[in-house]
């Protein structure tokens, strides 16, 4: 079980309101795409749901359990943009990773769960030793992977995790996001403001306007029928929002 429940969501900084009584469902082992244009309050949604955004109102739900009573687990793990800023360049790789496995799994045969990580993600396991300055930047986001992954989550939140990478790698990281759902079973919520990368993964599409979802649903229905005039100047407007691009 891992679905996330945003139950009317608010988060005010001083007077400014960036997300105003959002609801939203990311049902268990879907992928949740959100779009939305700059500054709409994606990155404050995902930021609420993992407790680095105050809320005023309202609350986060974990299969229906409030994500701030789970204790000590961390079943909800972030990946963002820019994947240097979540690995340390004095650190290996491996040793990177280590630092995210949870306590039962930090002592002995670390090595063994290192490496299955970096095969999850298909990194050659003998790279460990290497320092985040001998990665390409796509090897670099494999490795952020593989260390949200190393907490054992049950849901993941992807904030534009391939905005930065050259589009030649860009498809290798999205068939990773799409092989992570279908083998592992995670839930997640993939933020980007592409449209063809999010109708590829996602399976279903919030869209964001000012602070309120403005309209949700199955990603083939928003996509083809969509519901609202704010979504089709969207699709009309954004980088593969025509009909049939590719990723
Ligand atoms: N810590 C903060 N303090 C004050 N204002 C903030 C803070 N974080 C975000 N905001 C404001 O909230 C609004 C929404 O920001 P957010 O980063 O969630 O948008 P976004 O949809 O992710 O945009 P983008 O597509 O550019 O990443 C913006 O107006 C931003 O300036
Ligand atoms: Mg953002």
């Amino acid at each position: 079980m891992s679905r996330l429940d945003f139950e009317d969501v608010t988060v005010r900084y001083g007077h400014h309101t960036v997300l105003d009584g959002v609801s939203l469902t990311v049902p268990e082992h879907q992928i949740m795409g959100l779009v939305g244009e700059s500054g709409s309050g994606k990155s404050t949604l995902a930021r609420a749901a993992v407790g680095l955004a105050p809320l005023s109102r309202g609350r986060v739900l974990l299969d229906g359990r409030p994500v701030q009573s789970q204790g000590r687990r961390r079943p909800i793990q972030m990946v963002f943009q820019d994947p240097s800023s979540s690995l340390d360049p004095r650190m290996s790789i491996g040793r990177s990773i280590a630092e995210a496995l949870p306590e039962r799994l930090r002592r002995a045969p670390q090595r063994a769960e290192i490496a299955r990580l970096l095969r999850l993600v298909h990194l050659d396991p003998d790279r460990a030793a290497d320092p985040p300055a001998r990665l390409s930047g796509g090897q670099r986001q494999r490795v952020a992977i593989a260390r949200a992954l190393a907490g054992r989550p049950t849901v993941v939140l992807a904030d534009e995790i391939t905005s930065a990478l050259d589009v030649s790698v860009q498809g290798a990281i999205l068939n990773l996001v799409r092989e992570m759902q279908r083998d592992s079973g995670l839930t997640m919520l993939f933020i980007s403001h592409n449209l063809a990368v999010v109708r590829y993964v996602a399976t279903h599409v919030a869209v964001m306007a000012a602070g309120r979802i403005v309209e949700q649903g199955p990603t083939d229905r928003v996509f083809a029928a969509p519901a609202t005039a704010y979504t089709r100047k969207l699709l009309a407007s954004m980088p593969g929002g025509g009909p049939r691009p590719g990723p």
